[in-house]
């Protein structure tokens, strides 16, 4: 596997970064996730866009023009094998001398990507659907940036595992969702699909935002607004979004089925719809 590090390509074996790097330190950087699809990029635009928005949001000057992203970007995908991939960006404020402050004069940015099989979900799991369970979303209040320190979605992603789930569901305050522990969180009754608001308190995802407009060219009722919590433990049926996962269906939520306990109607639409853009994607 090829990796990028601060200008250079290289085997991930022989990537090394500092023990003082602040992304070690203090979590202090920011993150992409980005799909390819038979070697196309998916959404570039869109990622390099909420990657600046991080990057500005933490105070830290993106180290190179989105031309330059994308140069290096369109190389990484070319010098690895798979023609499904996942690719991570990771950008942290450098190495220095460990102060909580930043450092002053300011040091180069660590700069790494590196790419991975992309494994979008298996026929079972299109099929039967995953199973979640909920939990208090105790983050920070700043959840639409990408950070690095992703020590409280770890954890409550771990619950999940532990309860033999694959996600976890997040509610703010007793009250209403805010996403997954790794993904957004979608609500269906009555036929209208329910999506919270992009706002502080989720990360503003690129598949969410593709599944809304799908939503809307295809005159799929949608509304995006607060969801409660008692909206995600009666909906009829629950989806998952994520650049990895793309659209999934959860149809277990804390031991109990939801809807029939099978993928439902909205969930075949959207992923169909998605399957077919991805391929137009790819084929522009
Ligand atoms: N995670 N919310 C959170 C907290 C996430 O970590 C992610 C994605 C999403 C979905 O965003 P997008 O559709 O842009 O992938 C929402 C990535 C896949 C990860 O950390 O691996």
């Amino acid at each position: 596997m090829t990796v990028y590090l601060n200008g250079q390509f290289l085997p991930i074996t022989e990537a090394k970064i500092s023990v003082l790097d602040r992304g070690f330190i203090f979590g202090d950087g920011v993150y992409e996730v980005i799909p390819v699809y038979s070697r196309h990029i998916f959404r570039l635009q869109e990622h390099l866009q909420r990657l600046s928005r991080s990057l500005d949001s933490i105070k830290l000057a993106s180290p190179y023009t989105d031309a330059e992203w994308t140069r290096i970007i369109d190389e990484l995908v070319m010098r690895n094998e798979p023609q499904d991939q996942y690719l991570y960006l990771h950008i942290t404020r450098g190495v220095a001398k460990r102060d909580h402050a930043f450092p002053n004069p300011p040091v180069p940015p660590t700069v790494f990507l590196m790419s991975n099989p992309l494994n979008t979900p298996s026929a079972a799991q299109l099929q039967n659907g995953i199973s979640a369970i909920t939990a208090p979303d105790n983050r920070w209040l700043r959840c639409d940036i990408k950070a690095i320190s992703l020590l409280p979605n770890v954890l409550l992603r771990q619950m999940a595992v532990d309860a033999g789930c694959a996600e976890t569901i997040m509610i703010r305050n007793n009250e209403f969702l805010t996403e997954g522990s790794s993904s957004n969180i979608f609500v269906v009754k009555n036929g209208t699909l329910l999506a919270p608001p992009k706002d502080n308190l989720m990360l503003p995802g690129i598949t969410y935002d593709v599944v809304l407009e799908l939503a809307a060219t295809n005159e799929i009722p949608h509304q995006v607004r607060k969801v409660l919590l008692n909206e995600v433990l009666n909906a009829d049926e629950l989806l998952l979004t994520s650049s990895t996962k793309e659209v999934l269906a959860i149809t277990s939520l804390d031991a109990k089925q939801i809807g029939t306990g099978k993928p439902g109607p909205m969930f075949a639409q959207l992923h169909k719809l998605y399957q077919k853009f991805k391929r137009e994607v790819m084929r522009a």
